[in-house]
């Protein structure tokens, strides 16, 4: 885990394998950003000629690394492009030195101690760079040996320049940053575990550790208790692994008067579509099919760990998807957790049924909202691409809140709209309903059927993380191939709205 701590060293003078600076682009080349001024200093003034001569424009995602003149302590320096220079009286926006943090965190592993000089003119800046060095230094080593292991070994300690370690904004700040990409770098573990040392039994049992560490309420439902209990949507899908289902369910709690978010998650520990197997070349990343529920239970975590006022439940909806004898067939009618029956056209539409019960279940409670993450349809990936999660809801104010939320701490979505009409795809001769119906338009068509298993009167929305939650081309800013973490930061920054009164 990578130390993070406010320095009031001068750049010049504190040890560090590397100091990492900001350069923008402005009207007439590179421009070297505020809070290197010392470094720049060491150079003479000219560090942002020096960087010019090397090819350094100022775009974002640029990187240069050149070596320390005397005078500076650290032996490298490391530029990072900051994009264009914001206007005259603005700051540069929160996302940019995120994804500038990031980027120098990635460059730099194997270093054990960076130091970042970049623009710092409030809390606010030095938590998404605190936030975006954290998460840029991550790796997934735990299935590596040797020599690569160490070379990709993360920072051991992030020391951020220019923030005021004994300013109470600032303290909160580093605290919020450590414990939210804390949860987030833990949930990418799970999701990059493979399938075969994450199975349900193993990630529920992670996460009654790490919730009774952190005093939430834990409780899990087996593979008996889930049919005894008439949890037909996840008993069925797990029922053709050796690997048996769980539902997961932990309580942090605040007190009687806050309001309540229940978060459920779909946790597929592997998806191999089961009898309606997924061909070869779609199901080499299915790992990544418990992205759901590892969000909500980081999320949920570092709720905890920050002691927010909102009382929040995670539901974690586990099984892996397999085709075998006892595997549920294409024809099947279970019959869910609410008493509606549905008939199973499809075992690959797996992660409706799971969620379907962990819905159900949550309503009971009647939370003042529900929100659902899922890695639930590859037609949201066809519609919104690779980076950017759909929102459905059924409150067009929720909808909204939700997407500005996530903007707010940097993660791309989109609202997406439930229209009536698909829903008659949906009809089934046999059972209540279907769970698959038109092909176009899939994405909406699956939340239409999740729709159905939330309680009356419920505010409730529904993430598509398909898209984002496993990032396989190359890396930038603080996103690593493989698992990201996707709509942590986001559900946390909700609980926060939720806890300041801001939502209803
Ligand atoms: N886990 C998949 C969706 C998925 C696709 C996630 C790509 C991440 C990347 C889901 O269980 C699934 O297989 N959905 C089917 C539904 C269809 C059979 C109605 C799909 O989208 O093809
Ligand atoms: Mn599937
Ligand atoms: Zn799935």
């Amino acid at each position: 885990m990578t130390a993070l701590t406010l320095s009031t060293a001068g750049a010049a003078t504190l040890r560090a394998d590397a100091i990492v600076v900001g350069v923008a682009k402005g009207a007439r080349g590179p421009v070297v950003a505020p809070g290197a001024e010392a470094v720049d200093t060491a150079f003479d003034g000219k560090l942002a000629a020096v960087l010019e001569t090397l090819g350094a424009t100022g775009a974002e995602g640029e990187v240069t690394k050149l070596p320390s003149p005397s005078g500076i302590k650290a032996p490298v320096v490391l530029a990072v492009g900051l994009g264009t220079v914001p206007e005259q009286d603005h700051a540069f926006a929160a996302e940019t030195l995120r994804r500038a943090a990031g980027t120098a965190s990635r460059v730099l592993a194997g270093a054990k101690k960076a130091a970042f000089a970049l623009p710092i003119e409030a809390s606010e800046d030095a938590e998404a760079i605190a936030e975006g060095a954290l998460l840029g230094a991550y790796a997934f080593t735990a299935y590596q040996s040797g020599d690569r292991k160490d070379a990709k070994a993360p920072l051991a300690e992030v020391a951020l320049l220019g923030a005021k370690p004994r300013d109470k904004a600032y303290k909160a700040a580093a605290e919020r940053a450590l414990a939210v990409t804390e949860e987030l770098n833990r949930a990418r573990d799970l999701i990059n575990t493979p399938p075969n040392g994450l199975t349900p039994e193993i990630f529920a049992n992670l996460a009654a550790a790490a919730g009774k560490e952190h005093g939430l309420k834990v409780q899990i439902l087996d593979e008996k208790a889930l049919v005894k209990g008439g949890f037909g949507g996840i008993a069925g899908v797990g029922q053709g692994s050796e690997n048996p289902p769980r539902l997961v369910k932990l309580t942090y709690t605040h007190s009687k008067d806050a309001k309540t978010l229940a978060l459920v998650g779909k946790g597929i520990t592997y998806d191999s579509g089961g009898i309606s197997l997924k061909p070869a070349g779609h199901n080499e990343t299915m790992k990544c099919d418990m992205s759901g529920a590892a969000a909500v239970f980081a999320a949920v975590i570092a709720v905890a760990r920050l002691g927010l006022a909102v009382n929040v439940t995670g539901w974690l909806a586990l099984a892996e998807n397999m085709p075998s004898g006892t595997a549920i067939r294409p024809g099947d009618v279970l019959r869910m957790y609410s008493g509606k029956t549905v008939e199973v056209l499809n075992t690959d539409a797996e992660g409706r049924l799971v969620l379907a019960d962990a819905l159900w279940k949550a309503s009971e409670e009647k939370p003042d909202a529900i929100v659902d993450v899922a890695t639930l349809t590859g037609a949201m990936v066809v519609a919104l691409g690779n980076r950017t999660f759909g929102v459905m809801s059924n409150d067009e104010a929720f909808r909204t809140a939700i997407h500005e939320t996530a903007e707010e701490v940097g993660e791309q979505s989109w609202p997406m709209p439930l229209p009536a009409d698909l829903r008659k795809g949906m009809d089934s001769p046999t059972a209540d309903i279907a769970n698959m119906g038109e092909r176009m338009g899939g994405g909406l068509v699956a939340g239409l059927f999740l729709q159905e298993f939330v309680g009356e009167g419920i505010t409730w929305a529904h993430l598509d993380i398909a898209g984002p939650a496993f990032h396989e081309s190359a890396p930038f800013g603080y996103t690593p191939k493989g698992g990201t973490g996707s709509s942590v930061r986001t559900l946390v920054r909700l609980a926060e709205r939720i806890a300041a009164g801001d939502l209803g």
